[in-house]
């Protein structure tokens, strides 16, 4: 007998502020055809007054868990990945884990950037083979539009806002790849690129900041790390590019998307695209891509999905599991 971390409910969130690619055409020497054209994006959701990054994550685990039949006194712990918690602290899982109004187990937050629900589910995984929580709430929740600088088109037309959350639950497998559940993962990170992609506030500067992004460059990182470690995770897992069901990538540019499934041997009739509708909402991107792709019905019981992601640090990983 093998411990799996099996996905048991899907939920996500989306602000209701829909922001068309138009809409820039005002304040920016941008157009929808050139964002259409190097990023994929028409459109993206931007949080409202009412919305924080906790609410957001905190709906987003709601509905994960009504999918799931369990309460919130279930759940052994919340991993939250975030790059933009509503306050340097406490972390925006434990303002969850009120909201939720959970009042056992643990709950922290993981900051890996876009990479962060991969981050995320891998330790949340490692919780659950380990024997350390039963069931964890991974959700990817973000609000982006808080550190954007409106005046540059580089970066400002390319993030939205949303939260995804899955509800994770120990289950005895075989073993083997046949298994439900989390198959194998693969992290990865280079300090070195750090530059690359940050945000230029903190504690040291006494700010919030703005998202800084070398786009071309990063481009220039992405399909092969995202192709190199969906490969690695592939191996682990004893899986072949043949039994992929769905990659659900992260979301961030549609040309990263169909160069890293053209590399891994994938057609884009196998990869859940959503970028169209959401642009890149960094950690909350996965989740909430596999949350459509579930209601949508292209994800089905017993589906072999890859997801993978990279972001600033660079970091960057990939996870195999099966519906
Ligand atoms: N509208 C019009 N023109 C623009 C815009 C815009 N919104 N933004 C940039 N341009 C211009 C540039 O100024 C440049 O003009 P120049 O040639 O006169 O200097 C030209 O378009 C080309 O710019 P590039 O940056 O080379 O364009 P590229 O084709 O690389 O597309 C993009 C830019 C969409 C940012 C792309 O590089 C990309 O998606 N990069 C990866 C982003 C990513 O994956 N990030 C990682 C995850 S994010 C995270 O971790 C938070």
């Amino acid at each position: 007998m093998t411990l799996r971390a099996v996905v048991r409910g899907v939920g996500h969130y989306l602000p209701s502020r829909v922001v068309e690619n138009a809409e820039f055409e005002a304040t920016l020497d941008t157009s929808d055809e050139w964002i259409r054209a190097r990023s994929g994006i028409e459109r993206r959701h931007f949080a409202t007054e009412d919305d924080t990054t906790s609410s957001m994550a905190t709906a987003a685990a709601r509905s994960a868990l009504e999918d799931a039949g369990l309460g919130p006194d279930d759940i052994d712990a919340i991993v939250l990945a975030t790059s933009t918690a509503d306050l340097t602290f406490p972390s925006a899982a434990t303002m969850v884990q009120d909201k939720l109004g959970m009042t056992r187990g643990f709950a922290f937050d993981v900051q890996a950037v876009c990479a962060g629900f991969v981050y995320a589910l891998a330790n949340a995984n490692a919780l659950i083979v380990s024997g350390q929580a039963k069931r964890v709430i991974v959700i990817g929740a973000e609000t982006f539009s808080k550190i954007m600088d409106w005046t540059d088109r580089s970066t400002c037309v390319l993030f939205g806002d949303g939260a995804g959350a899955l509800v994770l639950e120990a289950q005895d497998g075989a073993g083997t790849k046949a298994d439900r559940g989390i198959l194998a993962t693969d992290l990865n990170s280079d300090g070195r690129h750090r530059d690359l992609l940050y945000v230029d506030g903190g504690v040291s500067t006494g700010t919030s900041g703005y998202l800084r992004m070398q786009g071309n460059q990063v481009f220039r990182h992405a399909v092969e790390k995202l192709a190199a470690t969906a490969q690695t995770a592939m191996e682990r897992a004893g899986v072949t590019a043949d039994e992929v069901d769905w990659i659900v990538p992260h979301q961030a540019n549609i040309r990263i998307i169909q160069g890293t499934a053209k590399k891994m041997g994938i057609g884009m009739d196998k990869v859940v695209v959503t970028v169209q509708d959401h642009g890149n909402t960094s950690a909350a991107s996965i989740p909430l891509a596999i949350s459509v792709g579930r209601k949508n019905g292209q994800i089905k019981d017993g589906d072999l999905l890859v997801t993978e992601a990279i972001g600033g640090g660079l970091a960057w990983g990939s996870v195999v599991l099966r519906w």
